[in-house]
């Protein structure tokens, strides 16, 4: 038997219906912040990803030719196709200009519980703002977006000036593994890379740095610097807002794009990969032949909220299924249609059993059942009956109608 790719889901429909309520509340959200949805193509030219998303994405991912030679790459994320759409069809529209999307990205990763290679991203950008309101902006809506999807987070937000003035005394390519170290928490890691190369006492500081929990405690690790006013507004407007956060100047984030604030969450009932959204401040349009345009922007692991949601049923929505003879099928198929434009599923019984048969069928996935045959058809009439309470009424369709929108779900 054929399988599905490894680190690759199927979802039924139980599955689908809570994911898609969960999707539509955090679109509810970003609308209602402004933000408007976008889409770019699954695959891109391999070189938007090659300029500058890091390493470690370029490691995970899927590359391939086309017939026609071309380098092209499944997303691994969407930051940087949305700033090649912003450079290519977006330059002259009004800034800031705020976007959301949801997609899947794909990712080589070694595939566990919460880490797939297919996964979906509910991500935002804010293009054209540079200010420590946009900042907070973005932070404030990705709380609000975590919280519409009823999980339990933890918000970091930390800043990358902190690490980069400690990191100012190593070479690049010194500074990057000890970002990569930061960035998985490997503290050891860390340690023993950084004394085999003389600098012991600097992970020291950095270590403090990234256990350091209180802004001006952070500032006397590394002295002042110029964007500390910056810096300071940018927390006094999420305390304003009554945002629950904790600073983390050791966030190092594994994509290369960011320039500034940084900032990430983490389920509270998921163990290793708990890590539900990460986001920042970066710079990525003047890479693509655009202007340096300042933005900001975060992207959500939607695969990540859903299993620490565990199993919750989505609403379940009225549903009515039509028995009926085939004297009846006219009359039957024309309440159908009235029943689904008043929103209502209403599948229609396809065996041609009889009606007692027909209603059992019903039983197994709806509240209630038309029953449609040659009286009902004459009389423009409706028999429903309430599968819970089995009590059936002869009514009119109107009458029908406003029983099973008035009617409790189950
Ligand atoms: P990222 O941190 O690489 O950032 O990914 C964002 C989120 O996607 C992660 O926090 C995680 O929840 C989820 N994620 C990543 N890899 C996987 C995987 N293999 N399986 C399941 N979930 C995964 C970005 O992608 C940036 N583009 C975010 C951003 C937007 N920065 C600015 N704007």
């Amino acid at each position: 038997m054929l399988q599905k790719p490894r680190g690759t889901r199927d979802f039924l429909p139980d599955e689908m219906e809570s994911r898609r309520e969960v999707e539509s509340r955090m679109r509810g959200v970003a609308r209602s912040w402004g933000y408007r949805e976008i889409c770019t193509p699954e695959f891109e030219e391999l070189d938007l990803f090659t300029i500058r998303s890091g390493e470690g994405i370029i490691q995970e991912m899927y590359v391939f030719e086309d017939k026609g030679g071309r380098k092209l790459a499944l997303r691994p994320e969407l930051t940087a196709p949305v700033l090649r759409m912003y450079v290519n069809e977006g330059k002259t529209l009004p800034k800031p200009l705020r976007w959301f999307y949801f997609a899947d990205c794909f990712r080589y990763e070694r595939p566990q519980k919460g880490r797939y290679r297919q996964f979906w991203q509910f991500g935002v950008e804010l293009i054209g703002a540079d200010t420590p309101i946009a900042e907070a902006e973005v932070i404030m809506l990705a709380h609000e977006i975590l919280s519409s999807s009823g999980i339990s987070f933890t918000l970091h937000v930390g800043h990358l000036s902190f690490m980069r003035i400690l990191l100012k005394e190593l070479d690049p390519f010194d500074q990057k593994r000890a970002r990569m170290f930061l960035d998985k928490r490997d503290t050891p890691g860390l340690r023993e890379y950084l004394s085999g190369r003389d600098h012991a006492a600097l992970s020291d500081r950095l270590i403090a740095l990234a256990g350091c929990r209180d802004l001006s405690q952070a500032f006397e690790i590394t002295g002042d610097f110029p964007e500390r006013e910056r810096i300071e507004e940018l927390f006094s407007i999420l305390e304003e807002a009554g945002i629950c956060y904790t600073l983390n100047p050791g966030i190092a984030r594994g994509l290369d794009y960011y320039t500034g604030m940084v900032f990430e969450a983490f389920a509270d009932n998921l163990g290793a990969e708990n890590q539900v959204l990460g986001g920042g401040t970066y710079r990525l349009a003047h890479l693509f032949g655009g202007e340096d345009t300042p933005s900001c922007g975060f992207a959500v692991g939607f695969d990540r909220i859903m299993v620490a949601r565990g199993e919750r049923p989505a609403a379940p929505g009225k549903s009515a299924g039509v028995a009926f003879t085939p004297e009846g099928r006219p009359w039957a198929l024309r309440v159908a249609g009235e029943f689904r434009k008043a929103g209502i599923r209403t599948p229609l019984d396809l065996t041609g059993k009889s009606i007692g048969q027909q209603l059992s069928g019903i039983s197994r996935f709806a509240e209630y059942a038309i029953i449609i045959g040659g009286k009902e058809r004459d009389s423009k009439t409706v028999t429903l009956k309430d599968l819970r309470s089995g009590i059936q009424k002869n009514l009119s369709l109107d009458d029908a109608l406003h029983e099973v929108c008035s009617g409790d779900t189950r």
